[in-house]
């Protein structure tokens, strides 16, 4: 692959981007915190797998595979009691690991267990990580990490396409130009912050002709802000806005049926001091809620009727490359079983491998 001539072709077909039955292994949302009250418990199917979330007395989320191991009935139809949950029909009992810790017709419980998946809540939503044990952090803004932020849900929606098609909308450069005509010159650089983030930051000033960049740039001491920080292929941090005010806008996808998305955007701030800073974000958040509206219309009239296939990428497309290069690296499950699939680089030679990477990488 060259990056040097203006068309790049591609004779590689990515295993897991774009692909209605796989999924990167990771933290998706499930539901949003509000929707689910103390003692409340919630069917959800989350990638094709049927769950059921519950909130025990200590608060605690927690998420175990929807169908009781005695029959089959459906959890969701059950009792939270305490921290635990009842099933309807036969009234058997399970523990937040999903151990079964009453059976009522026995003296003793049977040695059944339930899958249970680790849950955790940030940003106002509650998140299940789709393997045994979580191998990386909730996603984050790199330039949040740690830090307290107000947090707007402001948007909930289902479009066409698939989670990783939608989500590389913040990195085709060329499209900020011709759909959204912002007269920007993004060139980014790209960092990985481990086997599932991938950053890629805007280093240009932008265009010198133009009378919003001059007025604009005043505000910024280097390039101008844009970042795009991808966690597992499906949640994406963007951040932009002048030094002095950063605005981060989540867009948090997943897999439906028939490789559709569904998905989530949030809005977040810095926390600021007093009550002066409260409002201050309260009212960024809010008009920065109303322009996003009218500023993602021309993205999603295009998803409802795109059918992905990158034949002819060109140098400008080299971030969507670098990302599918990154996604096709990590663990990729099943989409309704969460089986681990086979990886991409499965039954290539090493030397092929390499080359690939290579030529991304530079
Ligand atoms: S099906 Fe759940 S207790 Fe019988
Ligand atoms: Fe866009």
């Amino acid at each position: 692959m060259n990056f040097n001539s203006q068309n790049v072709s591609s004779n590689r077909k990515p295993k897991t981007f774009n692909n209605p039955e796989r999924f990167i292994e990771g933290w998706y949302w499930a539901i949003p915190s509000d929707n689910l009250r103390l003692g409340e418990v919630k069917p959800i199917t989350l990638l094709g797998r049927d769950l059921v979330i519950y909130r025990g007395k200590d608060r605690k989320a927690v998420t175990i595979d929807a169908y009781c191991p005695h029959m089959g009935a459906h959890l969701g139809e059950g009792k939270v009691e305490g921290n635990e949950l009842r099933c309807f029909f036969h009234q058997w009992k399970f523990d937040r690991e999903g151990f079964c810790v009453d059976i009522p017709c026995l003296d003793e419980p049977l040695p059944v267990k339930l899958k249970a998946w680790p849950t955790a809540e940030k940003y106002g939503i509650i998140w299940v990580w789709t393997g045994e044990i979580p191998l990386q952090p909730l996603p984050f803004v790199p330039e949040l990490e740690q830090k307290e932020c107000n947090v707007a849900l402001v948007s909930h929606f289902v479009t066409n396409c698939h989670p990783n098609v939608v989500i590389i909308n913040a990195i085709d450069t060329q499209h900020f130009n011709t759909v959204h005509r912002l007269p920007l010159e993004i060139s980014f650089e790209k960092q990985e912050l481990n086997q599932n983030a991938i950053t890629f930051n805007n280093t240009t000033r932008g265009r010198e002709s133009s009378f919003l960049i001059k007025l604009i740039r005043r505000f910024y001491k280097n390039a101008v802000t844009y970042s795009v920080c991808y966690w597992y292929g499906s949640t994406s941090m963007v951040t932009f806005g002048p030094d002095f005010l950063h605005l981060h806008i989540m867009f948090t996808l997943r897999l439906i049926a028939e490789g559709k998305t569904e998905g989530h955007t949030l809005l977040m701030m810095k926390k600021r001091q007093g009550i002066l800073g409260w409002l201050c974000n309260r009212i960024v958040l809010w008009l920065a809620n109303i322009l996003g509206q009218s500023f993602f219309k021309g993205d999603a009239k295009l998803f409802e009727k795109m059918q992905f296939n990158l034949k002819t990428p060109i140098k400008a497309d080299q971030p969507i490359m670098q990302f599918i290069n990154h996604l096709e690296r990590q663990t990729a499950l099943c989409w309704g079983t969460w089986q681990q699939t086979r990886s991409l680089y499965d039954g290539e030679s090493r030397e092929n491998r390499d080359k690939w990477r290579d030529a991304l990488n530079d």
